[in-house]
């Protein structure tokens, strides 16, 4: 069962639009409408804020200003993960970045609390900003540390001794633009309080942060907040946090005692939900003849806001990926009045790897060498950082395995010389790594009289198959039918988890939903060994056997049903709980990580440098599969997102105010289907020992990684331009297009 590509089991009610998500909500009492007015200027402070012609303004029930709004929880900067931390709003006069909010409207209607919106008069004393990147690169600062507490650099042997005897090498800096996550459902909050306490049904990805957000930013016990969430519109790391419209919902639902709905507008999204960060990454690889690696550094220096620190791990990945005696990585930091950085769909590996995979092409090119050889080359026996053992490492078997699928041979090594019309015909190929984090999820199962069970925790499922793949780990160890097996999520009177972000989702919570199973299983086993009535009574239950509703040790054999009904009325029932990686001595002993390799074949029109896709193909490692299908939907999902971020994405900015001028998804171009034309991700069938008892491993962000490499290489091989600042559109490929006919 574990690992079958079954279909997703919320997929009717989705499609039938059953699924009701925090928006929709209704309530006996109607809701009133929250609007939210942001700031014009991108730094300064609030001089004044005249809000009486919005009062005035009909159906309005209360404007919230920073002049009235409650006492507010300080961020927590010493809890290592954000997510839980409070998150005061609209707590000062101060603006610290353009398209921070500064007003709630709140009204007996959506239009009613728009037009008020616009009555709200502000005047700001502005201050000159800091808005341009590359223009301060040289303000840059070493952050105290990484998330999870990972140190900033790190140094192994003596990268410049080493890159200064390497007789090849290749120093290249690659830029990568501010990039935003963009789900479809936008974040949003309807508030409703309950006597003290307060329900609120909110977009998020983890529940149980959500609430600690929530409380200790009201200051609230969170025991009197219940967080409802089981249908969630997309997240890629813009659902981690809460923002301001769970904050100022459950503020105003409290002030006016009455139901709340705030959601962000695409545009709000753009200027108040976290960023990628801007990035300059410069790699410098040295090299043998041969092409062994002999000193790789890799510094990744990108925006922050100062207000709010946030590194994202760029470099990281270089740590433990190729073999080098040298190695050097280093993370840095540049203060800018822009949007705060925040985690957005594979965090650190995907803008990393787009740089140091775009680099082992060029030194492959360098050395007249194929990328896959230079690749396997540079393999390392132990991870080269920490010199420990990987637990499971299959890079050069993806890698094989794609170039056979992908017939790699169609590549020719010199570039610019394969034509298909006007086309010019290009191949490339990238490596990928993806960390595997896992947290402490707990998860409870119940098993009725009529032998349904029921799988709960405050887990959420964010399009991803978090409702299908725990109802597979609970019907196998149960031996159910996947049908008998109910999944309820994504509520905070639930076991608590992590909830869904990093890649660590599906694996912490499908280990606790496997261990609540085991202890359930052997507690029915008890239950028949010692049930005199039972035909299983004093039996060895170490040979019975679970399957399709009954428990069977040798000829003798009962129904799980009857066994419940007779001894436990009202249904037995278990916890179970993951093992976070701080607390589990693997993830100190070996590199646990998820790999892949990806291929593209793009089309470059040799006349207007027009860049197609014509084919992609992933092939992954990610340790056990959950669910085939599921599995490889998330990685044809990422491997999309790659394609995004080599081809279109890119967030423009303002310079005189650091705002977003193509805030919509009309100019902030994503990947569409006629953008993909053929695209496919294979699996190898694994299991990681070291990293969980079900051998699973995260794989919801690894199909991002290095993808956009993959077709940045691709572009290259077709045209023998190189484009390091990304992406790659026609205004930067055409000028250095060589002249045709
Ligand atoms: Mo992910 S960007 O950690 O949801």
């Amino acid at each position: 069962m574990i690992g079958q590509p079954i279909s997703r089991v919320d997929g009717p009610i989705k499609v039938t639009g059953r699924a009701t998500y925090a928006y929709e909500y209704r309530q006996d009492e109607a809701p009133l409408y929250g609007v939210i007015v942001t700031a014009t200027i991108g730094r300064g402070r609030i001089q004044e804020i005249d809000v009486s012609h919005a009062e005035r303004s009909p159906g309005v029930r209360a404007v919230i200003t920073h002049q009235n709004t409650p006492a507010q929880g300080a961020r927590d900067e010493s809890s290592p993960v954000p997510y839980w931390r409070a998150r005061p709003t609209l707590a000062s006069p101060r603006i610290g970045h353009y398209g921070e909010p500064v007003a709630l409207v709140v009204a007996a209607t959506l239009e009613q609390a728009q037009a008020a919106a616009s009555l709200v008069r502000i005047a700001y004393a502005a201050e000159p900003g800091h808005f341009d990147f590359m223009a301060n690169a040289e303000r840059a600062y070493a952050p105290k540390q990484l998330v999870f507490g990972l140190p900033t650099d790190s140094a192994v042997g003596n990268f410049d001794a080493g890159y200064d005897s390497a007789p090849i090498k290749i120093d290249r800096q690659y830029n990568t633009p501010y990039c935003f996550s963009q789900p479809m459902e936008p974040n949003a909050c309807l508030a409703v309080p309950r006597g003290e306490d307060l329900v609120l049904y909110v977009s998020t990805q983890i529940v149980d942060a959500a609430r600690s957000s929530v409380a200790s930013t009201l200051k609230i016990d969170p025991e009197k907040i219940q967080v409802v969430s089981p249908y969630v519109g997309g997240g890629f790391g813009s659902k981690l946090s809460v923002h301001s419209e769970t904050i100022l919902a459950a503020i105003a639902a409290r002030r006016l005692n009455q139901p709340v709905k705030v959601a962000l507008t695409r545009r709000q999204i753009f200027h108040d939900v976290g960023v990628r960060p801007t990035s300059i990454q410069r790699i410098r690889l040295g090299a043998e003849r041969d092409g062994r690696l002999v000193a790789v550094a890799h510094d990744a220096t990108m925006h922050t806001n100062p207000q709010e620190e946030f590194v994202e791990t760029s470099a990281l990945a270089t740590r433990s990926f190729y073999a080098a005696p040298n190695r050097l990585t280093r993370h840095r930091l540049v203060p800018l009045d822009m949007l705060r950085g925040e985690d957005v769909r594979a965090p650190g590996e995907a803008p990393g790897l787009l740089a140091l995979e775009s680099a082992m092409d060029e030194l492959a090119h360098a050395l007249n060498m194929d990328p896959i050889e230079l690749r396997i080359r540079n393999e390392p026996p132990v991870d080269p950082e920490r010199n420990v053992p990987y637990s499971e490492r299959r890079v050069v078997e993806c890698l094989r395995e794609g170039a056979r699928r992908f017939k790699w041979e169609r590549r020719q090594q010199q570039p610019g010389t394969v034509r298909d019309g006007r086309w010019l015909i290009g191949f490339g190929v990238a490596a990928a790594i993806r960390v595997h984090p896992q947290g402490p999820a707990k998860a409870r199962v119940r098993l009725a009289p009529d032998s349904t069970c029921i799988v709960s925790s405050d887990m959420t499922d964010i399009g991803t198959g978090t409702y299908t793949v725990l109802a597979q780990v609970a019907a196998e160890r149960l031996g159910l039918p996947v049908d008998q097996v109910r999944v309820e999520l994504g509520r905070s009177d639930l076991p608590a988890s992590w909830g869904s972000g990093g890649s660590w989702g599906a694996s912490s919570s499908a280990v606790a939903v496997y261990r609540a199973c085991e202890v359930l299983r052997g507690n029915l086993l008890a239950t028949a060994r010692t049930d005199a009535r039972s035909p299983l009574h004093a039996l060895d239950s170490k040979a019975a056997v679970v399957s399709e509703g009954r428990i069977t040790v040798g000829d003798a054999s009962e129904s799980v049903s009857d066994l419940i009904a007779r001894n436990h009325p009202d249904g037995l029932e278990a916890e179970g709980e993951s093992t976070p990686m701080w607390a589990d001595p693997n993830f100190g002993n070996f590199s646990i990580h998820t790999y892949g390799a990806h291929f593209a074949e793009v089309g470059v029109d040799a006349d207007t440098g027009e860049i197609r896709l014509r084919q992609m193909l992933g092939v992954f490692s990610p340790g056990r599969v959950l669910n085939a299908k599921t599995a490889r939907s998330q990685l044809i999902g990422g491997m999309t997102f790659g394609v995004g971020m080599a081809l279109l994405e890119e967030a423009v900015v303002d310079q005189r105010s650091g705002a977003f001028v193509n805030c919509d998804l009309a100019g902030y171009l994503v990947p569409v289907n006629a953008d993909i034309p053929l695209i496919d991700a294979a699996i190898l069938d694994g299991y990681d020992d070291k990293a969980n008892v079900l051998g699973v491993k995260g794989l919801g962000e690894l199909g991002i990684c290095g993808a956009g490499a993959a077709i940045g290489n691709a572009v290259f091989n077709a045209t023998a331009v190189r484009v390091r600042d990304f992406p790659i559109t026609l205004d930067k490929l055409l000028p250095a297009l060589p002249q045709q006919i």
